[in-house]
């Protein structure tokens, strides 16, 4: 089942976090929300979104290594869009690393398209691809 972080959670999550970057660092905000994917014994997934006004941001999204391409993934990613109409947002956008062509075609499958490219993004100097997805 999907439901909101607890807590307890973020040693997990900064586990699973790891598929994005080693040493992956959970950082929450008073307007940030994280839900999890959870398996009962176990959360396998979550993500890191923000909703503010008429635009929702995903912040980061990622599922365990073992547990992927079991639409947990699409499941966290509706649950978001379902909250975004909920609160009358119009649009959800995210930046993704121009070579994670995995996450890329995971969110076209879910009906994102790219609107543009943000130079030298990563500390590394990598490219960002801008994607939206409306909703309204
Ligand atoms: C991107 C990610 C969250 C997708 O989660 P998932 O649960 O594996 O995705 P789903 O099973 O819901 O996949 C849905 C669709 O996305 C696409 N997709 C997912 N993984 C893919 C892969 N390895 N290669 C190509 N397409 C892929 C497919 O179209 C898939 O549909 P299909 O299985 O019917 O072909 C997961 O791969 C992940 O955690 N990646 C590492 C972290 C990351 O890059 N996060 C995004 C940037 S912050």
């Amino acid at each position: 089942m999907i439901r909101e972080y607890d807590s307890r959670d973020i040693m997990y999550i900064e586990q699973i976090g790891q598929v994005i970057s080693e040493n992956y660092k959970f950082k929450i905000n008073p307007f940030i929300k994280c839900y999890v994917y959870d398996l009962g014994a176990k959360i396998v997934g979550f993500v890191v979104f923000s909703v503010m006004y008429e635009q929702t941001e995903i912040i980061d999204i990622a599922v365990a290594e073992e547990e992927q391409r079991k639409s947990i993934g699409t499941k966290l990613l509706q649950a978001v869009l379902s909250e975004c109409k909920k609160q009358n947002c119009e649009s959800v956008t995210l930046e993704v690393r121009n070579s994670n062509k995995k996450a890329i075609s995971f969110y076209k499958k879910l009906g994102f398209r790219e609107i543009s490219t943000r130079k030298s993004y990563y500390h590394d100097g990598e490219d960002a691809l801008i994607m939206i997805k409306m909703v309204v």
